[in-house]
């Protein structure tokens, strides 16, 4: 992680969305057009990567989910109870603004929102991600997230496993 520049905070009113290009376009409409509802409605939770005091150089969310047992690999699922589902924390989105990109920035926030998750009072089995194509799941496996055996695109990475800070 290169981080120093970066300030991580929840998103809040005065940071300037409109000018977050990332080279996803939904996901540059979801941070304008989206996110806020999701926030008020509390079915997402929002942490931006500030390069000065509003600029966005990078966003992320956070919401509980649960991943069905019998989705994980055999030998994940045989140490864990023997419940349907184990409960989980998804992080819906992520992107990188193209002018901050290939700088660490993505890992430094993938690192913060595991560090987040871990640190919860409220138990997760894991950080699970739904990579939006295989470019953006082999960017989670470099960082050690395991995909779903029958469903590539969802990977997960276990919370035991995560140092705290
Ligand atoms: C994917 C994305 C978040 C990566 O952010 P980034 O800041 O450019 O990536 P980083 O500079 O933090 O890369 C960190 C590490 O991941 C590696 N990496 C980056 N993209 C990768 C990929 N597609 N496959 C494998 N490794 C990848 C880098 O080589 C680097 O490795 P290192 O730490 O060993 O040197 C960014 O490119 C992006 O916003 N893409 C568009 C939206 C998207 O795909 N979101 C993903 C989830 S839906």
């Amino acid at each position: 992680m290169s981080g120093a520049p970066f300030r991580l905070v929840p998103l809040d009113a005065a940071h300037d969305r409109a000018g977050f290009n990332s080279n996803s376009e939904p996901l540059n409409r979801y941070l304008r057009e989206q996110v806020t509802q999701d926030i008020r409605r509390r079915v997402a939770a929002c942490f931006v990567a500030l390069a000065d005091e509003q600029c966005i150089a990078g966003y992320y969310t956070l919401a509980s989910a649960s991943l069905l047992l019998s989705d994980l690999p055999a030998s994940t699922g045989k140490k864990l109870p023997r419940y349907p589902t184990v409960p989980a924390v998804r992080m819906g989105r992520l992107a990188i603004d193209q002018a901050f990109k290939g700088q660490g920035l993505g890992g430094a926030l993938l690192a913060d929102a595991l560090d987040r998750a871990a640190r919860s009072e409220i138990a997760a089995f894991a950080l699970m991600v739904d990579a939006k194509d295989e470019t953006a799941a082999a960017f989670y496996q470099h960082h050690g997230f395991i995909a779903l055996p029958d469903l590539p695109l969802t990977l997960f990475l276990p919370l035991a496993t995560v140092q705290h800070s």
